[in-house]
């Protein structure tokens, strides 16, 4: 899986967990979807001189106790029978591979784990990662807390994943927290996912994901589709606690509609569109030299490529020189690839003509995807900038 618009959290993780100089262990926090796991999953994935051991918080084992931990040790179980005898026999208990009774010490489980951790390591330099420790049972938790505060003399560093305001013993064992919040797409990249729009910097893009989860988007297909028959609308999918994970699999189709009162009469709006003359990238602000080329033109059709180094498209406009409409098939595109496309119509209003924009969207990566679903957030303003001079906006 390639990670999507991680990359300051990623150097960020690198340094704390790897730096042979200064070793500490990691708690992501974060709400449930924000891509905690894919981070850990990257960051393990990247990390290749280092042995990885893991555990996880299940809520099926939460009331088994040292469940988590057992998970954890298993591969380790040949040097079980190496330990220090209180120390086996306190592991043993705990794991259920004695006959004793009661409760073993958390003391000495923990004294246990650190032995066999520090042998291990002494190997091999050591991850210890442990996911959604609000899950884990309190035994396992506190043993693992214990742990992290007396590592750092040693090649082993831990990693761990929380629900966001969920308490853990690790909270308090000298983790560097490392609060996860919404992916925050490159403004530039934002506005160029309609157009490639220059006004960037009006994207106040940081909350724009979070206001995207209490906003329905226009035109989704599946809310489209999940109209009621008696014409009552669906119950909304989005709401307060939408996450990432529900924005990339429900935006699969993005349509947004806008429209702009052109000086131009219906005519010369078509005439502007479809000229693909070298003066087009002069009179586009969407459009720059280097990524404009005209491969292949007749009398009512076009296929272009257009855009910028952020936001090409390769199109096919088709279009009636008498009509008022000018169709444009989005052939591949470096935001959303091939799919979806414009539909440009100029109709008289008055004195000046209204021109009518429909852009849609189909999106097949979750980069795209979430791009995607802010168009209705951020497209119709921009695009709207975007395309005032050529087409004499009033
Ligand atoms: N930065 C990202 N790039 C690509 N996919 C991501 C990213 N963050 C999350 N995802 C995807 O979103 C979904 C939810 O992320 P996940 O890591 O499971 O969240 P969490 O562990 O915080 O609950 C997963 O399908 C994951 O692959
Ligand atoms: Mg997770």
């Amino acid at each position: 899986m390639s990670l999507f618009g991680r990359d300051t959290e990623r150097k960020e993780l690198d340094a704390l967990l790897f730096d042979p100089r200064d070793r500490t262990g990691v708690l992501i926090e974060g709400e449930p979807g924000i891509g905690k796991s894919a981070l850990v999953e990257e960051t393990i994935a990247a990390a290749a001189s280092v042995r990885v051991l893991r555990t996880a918080g299940t809520e099926a084992e939460r009331h088994f106790g040292y469940a988590g931990l057992h998970r954890l040790l298993y591969p380790l179980r040949a040097a079980f029978a190496g330990l220090p005898t209180r120390q086996y026999d306190a592991l043993a208990c705990a794991f259920g591979l004695s006959d004793a009774e009661g409760e073993p010490s958390v003391h000495l489980v923990g004294l246990a784990a650190l032995t066999l951790l520090s042998d291990a390591a002494a190997e091999q330099a050591l991850l210890v990662v442990a996911e959604d420790v609000h899950w884990l049972d309190s035994a396992s938790a506190e043993v693992l807390a214990f742990l992290a505060r007396r590592i750092h003399t040693e090649p082993i560093t831990v990693l761990a994943t929380v629900r966001d305001g969920a308490t853990t013993p690790l909270a308090a064992a000298g983790l560097t927290p490392m609060r996860l919040t919404a992916l925050s797409a490159a403004p530039a990249t934002l506005c160029a996912a309609g157009s490639g729009a220059r006004d960037a910097h009006e994207v106040r893009h940081h909350s724009v994901i979070r206001r995207i989860r209490r906003t329905t988007p226009r035109g989704n297909a599946r809310q489209v589709a999940g109209n009621r028959r008696d014409g009552t609308a669906a119950p909304p999918t989005t709401g307060p606690a939408r996450s990432l994970h529900q924005i990339s699999r429900s935006s699969t189709v993005t349509t947004i509609r806008f429209h702009l009162q052109s000086a131009l009469s219906p005519a010369e709006v078509l005439g502007v569109l479809t000229d693909f003359g070298p003066t087009r990238p002069a009179a586009w602000p969407t459009i720059d030299t280097e990524h404009f080329t005209v491969h292949d033109r007749g009398e009512t059709w076009a296929e272009v490529t257009e855009g910028t180094a952020a936001a090409w498209e390769r199109a096919r406009y088709e279009w009636d020189p008498a009509g008022t409409t000018v169709t444009i098939r989005t052939l591949d595109s470096k935001l959303f690839g091939a799919g979806g496309g414009w539909i440009f119509r100029a109709v008289p209003a008055g004195a000046v003509s209204r021109v009518e924009v429909e852009l849609t969207r189909t999106p097949r990566t979750l980069k795209s995807r979430i791009l995607a679903a802010l168009l209705p957030l951020v497209g119709p303003s921009s695009l709207r900038k975007s395309f005032a001079g050529p087409l004499r906006a009033v």
